[in-house]
């Protein structure tokens, strides 16, 4: 059976490590209809929302993004504001560090085919975005970490005072040091140029070699009643966890904060352009070819999640319904895809 959303009253305590508690709940506001929920129904649209490469937008662009983001940190002096930026947080440190329960089990989104799913509709915080600005086109910028040109912090993340600035960042990684698309925590002593490559190799393994058919790129079946995390797919490994990593500050920080830790990653604004080109790697590995296709599985078609929209009201949505980004209203300004050219 696919696994349902889960049971917001059940939400306790997330935890850090097993024998630590995140100090605050991060339980969503319970609505009042609970045992009604609606699933999502995809406004009809009249503009694609067209996600842009983050090292390429302009100061306009940055200026929007920049506004719309202070103003959900204005929100969220509320706690119990659903559109409040520590909520948008604070969901992914419920449905990832052990705070729900689905059937008797813990509830882990992640290290299983549930990953890509689950983000791509957490990212529907691009819409809330937009509402904030008045802007129903806004569209969230990528981390274009796959390509040399955005193997960096994206420069607007990195202005000390501005909105998408955090704190809790490694500070050897800013001011345009080069990504290692494969960190685990050790620096490596290469070149810019090496580094590149090695990103772009590993881009081609984890995309095209390691991923030839659906259960390798999405992870391992996770129906209800089984254990959680029974394993990810290529991309989650490498480089979405290694970006992560890469990015949070476990030198200053003891578990990684923010972005090095599931229960705080979502606090820095960073997080929500990386995972939007977690996403824009779903299509591009589609795009591919061959077997590369999404799972036909119900188990996995008819699994749901649970979240808010930019009205404030509460939805569901199954997994069936985020497998097509233009038809829930976006998609991404086309990139070269220098990787496919990097066959070890
Ligand atoms: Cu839910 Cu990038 O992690």
């Amino acid at each position: 059976a696919p696994i349902p959303p889960p049971d917001l009253k059940s939400c306790s305590k997330a935890h850090i490590n097993p024998d630590k508690e995140v100090t605050y709940s991060c339980r969503p506001p319970i609505p009042q209809d609970i045992d009604s929920v609606p699933y999502y129904k995809f406004p009809p649209m009249t503009k694609l929302r067209i996600r842009p490469p983050a090292h390429a937008v302009d100061e306009e662009y940055i200026a929007k993004y920049q506004l719309a983001t202070s103003r959900m940190r204005e929100l969220g002096k509320d706690p119990f504001d659903p559109l409040g930026f520590k909520q948008q947080a604070n969901i992914h440190c419920a449905y990832c560090n052990g705070a729900y329960k689905v059937g008797e089990k813990e509830l882990q989104v992640h290290f299983s085919w549930l990953f890509f799913p689950f983000h791509m509709v957490f990212v529907f915080y691009e819409r809330i975005l937009g509402s904030l600005i008045n802007d129903p086109t806004f569209a969230l910028p990528y981390w274009n970490w796959d390509h040399p040109k955005g193997m960096r912090i994206p420069p607007m993340f990195d202005r000390e005072g501005s909105s998408l600035y955090d704190e809790k960042r490694n500070q050897n990684h800013r001011n345009g040091k080069i990504i290692d698309l494969g960190f685990f925590g050790t620096e490596t002593q290469t070149t810019e140029l090496q580094t590149m490559t090695n990103n772009l190799t590993y881009m081609y393994r984890q995309m095209v070699t390691n991923a030839p058919c659906p259960l390798l790129f999405f992870g391992n079946p996770y129906p209800l009643g089984t254990d959680p995390s029974p394993g990810m797919g290529t991309i989650e490994n490498i480089p979405h966890n290694p970006v992560h990593i890469w990015t949070g500050d476990s030198p200053r920080q003891p578990n990684g904060e923010d972005m090095g830790n599931f229960y705080s990653a979502g606090l820095d604004p960073v997080f929500y352009c990386h995972h939007a080109n977690v996403d824009r790697m779903w299509n591009e590995w589609k795009a591919i070819g061959g077997k590369r296709r999404d799972l036909a599985d119900k188990d996995w078609l008819n699994s749901e999640s649970f979240f808010y929209d930019e009205n404030r009201n509460p939805f569901k949505v199954k997994v069936r319904d985020c497998l097509d980004s233009k038809k829930m209203g976006f998609d991404y300004a086309p990139m070269p895809t220098p990787w496919r050219n990097f066959k070890p």
